[in-house]
């Protein structure tokens, strides 16, 4: 049992670490160490403090009290500089790129410092930023400009610029998030090489299947405490379940058969989605998903024409597609689905003002207890409604963005990636709300990466390739098999 990772030198070592924000005790004395060439899974639920503990390894944040050492060194005053000068690099939950700056710009910008960028070798960059795509296997054009990139691209050249600081200890905070089955596995196979150079990978995500098949050793947190640090080869997935949310979880796809009625949502040429149907859309990143999503939901107006309850419309902006009926929980929550700035009760009451005001004016009282009673539905983790949703972990934000939607009980509910960097718990009881919603006579439009989430929680599956629908698979003709074989443009007869 991984004798060789116990036999390693120590790279990184924190002992006894306290951190608090306003009313909430992030970490609570928790101790962490790393090993050279070793992965080193961080998991627990949203708002567990996985990614506080990253932001005080990588100096983003400063501990209120405990150490941190670096390759035997005490680090008296951490910050991004520091730990990047001693070796340290991370990707974060959310990406951060510059969106009108190119991709290769994006990647010099983070490689080159002090003044790097006055002397431009355009030639040089781009080519050092192609070599680096190329080393995790994209074939993204270096001259694209960072607002043209999906989520999962985005998250792509993160990896580009990480790698390319040559990093001895790497931070991977849910990297995996955005990306497709097949970008994650190239990803993993990243992975294990930068182990095998001896590069030391602290790696948090929600995904326990992968955390099972690369990781050497796992710690869970949970509330701020470090509850276990053990060999992955001793643990399986119950078992972390049980030490992550301190109770056994029951079934994650709780799919009932509702009645299907009439049709809700009709795409002339394509696909129609009834009410209390669960309509799922596959298809590789860049298949035309989000697009599809945006453009029914007037983001990117398309001049056609859908129906909504019967009744042709054309739909030009996000406004108009509300008053139809219409809701659209975005992939990137950042973009539309939450306001950082706002707080929670703000964020929950936006698209339903007419709710919770009277004669125009916003009842406060009414607005609290309509996004309390979410915050308990949801479990969403946070002090009180009135914070705003930027102090919120990365799952959490998620669940409002979420909750956002559910009060307004649209006719048609688009979902793009709803339970993306969602921990274990929540992510059942949000597919438990999801079969509420369609008994409600909702009809369901969901959009996930994940397999097994949409054969398990879709009436019908449509799969996307190169921007239109490929096949429709009904409930007991869809599997893994089938759908990829549709998105990736396989004759098997299974349409
Ligand atoms: N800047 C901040 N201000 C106030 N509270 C914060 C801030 N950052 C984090 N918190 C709180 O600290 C706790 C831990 O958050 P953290 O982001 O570390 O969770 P996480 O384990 O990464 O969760 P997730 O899986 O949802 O990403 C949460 O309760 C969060 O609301
Ligand atoms: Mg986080």
């Amino acid at each position: 049992m991984g004798t060789q990772i116990e036999d390693s030198k120590i790279v990184l070592s924190l002992a006894d670490i306290q951190k608090s924000f306003a009313g909430v005790r992030a970490l609570r004395g928790v101790s962490f160490e790393l090993r050279a060439g070793e992965v080193h899974a961080l998991i627990g639920e949203n708002g567990a403090g996985k990614s506080t503990l990253a932001k005080v390894i990588t100096g983003d944040l400063l501990p209120d009290s405990g150490t941190v050492e670096v390759f035997g060194n005490s680090i008296a005053e951490n910050s991004p500089i520091v730990s990047r000068q001693l070796g340290i690099a991370a990707i974060y939950q959310q990406p951060s790129l510059f969106p009108d700056l190119t991709v290769s710009e994006n990647i010099a910008l983070a490689l080159e410092t002090g003044g790097g960028l006055r002397r431009v070798y355009w030639k040089a960059r781009n080519q050092r930023a192609k070599a680096l795509l190329e080393r995790i296997g994209s074939k993204l054009d270096p001259w694209r400009l960072a607002r043209t990139l999906s989520m999962a691209e985005q998250q792509i050249v993160e990896i580009a610029k990480a790698l390319g600081t040559d990093a001895r200890i790497l931070l991977m905070d849910e990297p995996t998030a955005v990306l497709t089955e097949r970008e994650a596995e190239h990803l993993f196979g990243l992975v294990r090489r930068l182990r095998e150079d001896g590069v030391a990978i602290v790696y948090i995500s929600h995904r326990l299947e992968e955390i099972l098949a690369s990781a050497d050793r796992i710690t869970v947190l949970r509330d701020g405490e470090r509850i276990a640090c053990r060999s992955a080869s001793d643990v399986d997935r119950p078992e972390l379940i049980q030490l992550m949310v301190g109770r056994s979880i029951g079934s994650v796809f709780p799919k009932r058969t509702v009645p299907i009625g009439d049709v809700a949502l009709e795409v002339p040429g394509a696909f129609s989605v009834r009410r209390g149907e669960i309509f799922g859309l596959a298809g590789l990143v860049g298949s035309g998903r989000t697009e599809l999503a945006r453009t029914l939901f007037g983001l990117t107006p398309s001049g056609s024409t859908i129906e909504v309850n019967g009744r042709p419309v054309r739909i030009d902006s996000p406004a108009q597609a509300i008053r139809e009926g219409l809701g659209y929980l975005p992939e990137d929550r950042r973009l539309h689905g939450v306001v950082l700035e706002m707080t929670i009760a703000e964020n929950v009451s936006l698209a339903s003002l007419a709710t919770v005001s009277r004669h125009g004016l916003i009842d406060t009282t009414a607005e609290e207890s309509l996004a309390a009673r979410y915050v308990s539905d949801l479990r969403i983790k946070a002090p009180s409604v009135n914070v705003p949703v930027g102090t919120l972990s990365g799952g959490n934000q998620q669940k409002v963005a979420l909750a956002r939607w559910l009060v307004t009980t649209p006719r048609v509910m688009i979902l793009d990636e709803p339970t993306q960097g969602v921990d274990v718990g929540s992510k059942a009881e949000i597919h438990e709300l999801i079969v509420q919603l369609a008994e409600q006579g909702m009809a369901i439009l969901l959009i996930s990466s994940e397999l097994p989430e949409l054969l398990g929680m879709s009436d019908r599956i449509g799969v996307m390739r190169g921007g239109t629908l490929a096949g429709i698979l009904n409930r007991d003709e869809a599997t893994q098999e089938s759908i990829m074989s549709l998105a990736f443009g396989h004759s098997t007869g299974a349409a």
